[in-house]
């Protein structure tokens, strides 16, 4: 038995694929390095799904239909004193996901990939008492979603840079959410159960949740000269340093380049969080460090969440709502597993070996 499945092979697939030792992320055949800052999200869902439906989907029209998926999704707010509000971001986002239905599968995969988009930015503008912005159907998806949650216009650095970080996140093999939306597909509950499940596992801080503690370490080191002296105080009371480490990577997460690059270019735009910045650099070189002297062998290195975290604040979004902003852009990934899951795999139904007591024989 494999503790947490460490190296079992649950399916093929032939979305993505991780090699931790070489640090490479494919998705449909190309690395991340000939995906992030150079295709636009929709051209990347055309890649993910062009398998999963019928109709032939290509960039353009995606672009289109998944901006009319925008306006169906904002039509579905609730009042600004709906309870589900004051709920944190992301679980008011998954109960608003939770009130779709299934119907025709393309339908409900635009609608499915829009929800987040949509609902993140209101609700969070609905919690400040401010009115939601509607969609503007003649933006890309990461422009639209910067713009329904600022209520400006968006500067090309911006979008870009959101663009990105989708584009980063979108599929990354059978990772924990992935697998939940795979089980709940496997049984046939439809597109909805399968995301809906998805969304509960990535909440978790092991998986998709750490970015919001990656600032709350930051702020609590403060200045790089207390990044050692915290760090270390930190693994001594037995805590794991949020944003470092992954099951699969032995080397350094290839997302958190692509994330890290994005952020210097936005910060070259403008005067987005230099400060910030410096302090994180000061607090990962240091955690790098002291993670290799406790850690001599068990490489843990930086993952996708510590950029993700910085890049995610300078956009604006607050901090209890990063992870579904992670599932505006992995929503894709979910999406094309769980239809490759109905059309081409069985029941996931695995076994467990019971240690529990056994009845006790009648003499
Ligand atoms: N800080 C300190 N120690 C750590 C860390 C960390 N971030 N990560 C792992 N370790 C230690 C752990 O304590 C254990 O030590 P020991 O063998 O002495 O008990 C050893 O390394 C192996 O840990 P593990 O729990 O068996 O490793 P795993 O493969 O199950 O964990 C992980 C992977 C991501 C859950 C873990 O590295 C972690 O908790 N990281 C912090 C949270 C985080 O950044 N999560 C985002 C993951 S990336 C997003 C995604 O792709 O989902």
């Amino acid at each position: 038995m494999k503790n947490g499945l460490d190296d079992v092979i649950a399916t093929e697939t032939t979305l993505s694929d991780v090699d931790g030792l070489g640090g490479i992320l494919i998705i449909r055949g190309r690395s991340l390095d000939e995906l992030a800052g150079v295709v636009t999200y929709e051209e990347l869902l055309a890649l993910l799904l062009s398998d999963a439906f019928d109709e032939k989907l290509d960039a353009n029209s995606l672009r289109m239909q998944i901006g009319l998926a925008r306006q169906e999704v904002f039509r579905t707010l609730p009042e600004a004193d709906a309870p589900l509000l004051k709920l944190p971001v992301t679980d008011a986002v998954r109960a608003l996901t939770a009130q779709f239905a299934d119907g025709d599968e393309l339908a409900t995969a635009l609608r499915l990939i829009a929800a987040p988009a949509v609902f993140t930015p209101a609700v969070i503008r609905l919690k400040k008492g401010q009115a939601p912005v509607a969609p503007d159907t003649s933006l890309d998806h990461a422009a639209d979603i910067l713009h329904m949650l600022h209520g400006r216009t968006i500067t090309p650095q911006e979008a870009a840079a959101l663009d990105t970080y989708l584009v980063t996140v979108s599929d990354h093999g059978m990772n924990a959410s992935t697998f939940a939306a795979r089980v709940v597909a496997s049984t046939h509950a439809g597109l909805v159960s399968s995301v809906l499940a998805a969304l509960g596992a990535l909440k978790g801080p092991l998986h998709g949740g750490a970015p919001g503690p990656v600032l709350d370490m930051l702020d609590a080191v403060g200045a790089p000269d207390n990044a050692e002296t915290w760090l270390e105080k930190a693994l001594d009371d037995g805590e794991r340093l949020m944003g470092f480490g992954h099951r699969i990577y032995r080397v350094r997460d290839p997302r958190a380049d692509a994330l890290m690059q994005a952020l210097r270019r936005l910060a070259g735009t403008g005067n987005h969080g230099a400060g910030r910045f410096k302090l994180a650099e000061s607090v990962e070189a240091a955690a790098l460090r002291i993670l290799a002297r406790r850690k001599p062998d068990r490489p843990l290195k930086t993952n996708v969440e510590f950029y993700t975290a910085l890049l995610l604040e300078t956009l604006g979004f607050p901090r209890d709502s990063f992870t579904s902003v992670f599932a505006m852009g992995r929503v894709g990934g979910w999406i094309a597993h769980a239809r490759e899951q109905t059309q081409h795999g069985r029941l996931i139904r695995p076994q467990s070996r019971y240690v529990g007591p056994r009845p006790i024989k009648a003499a």
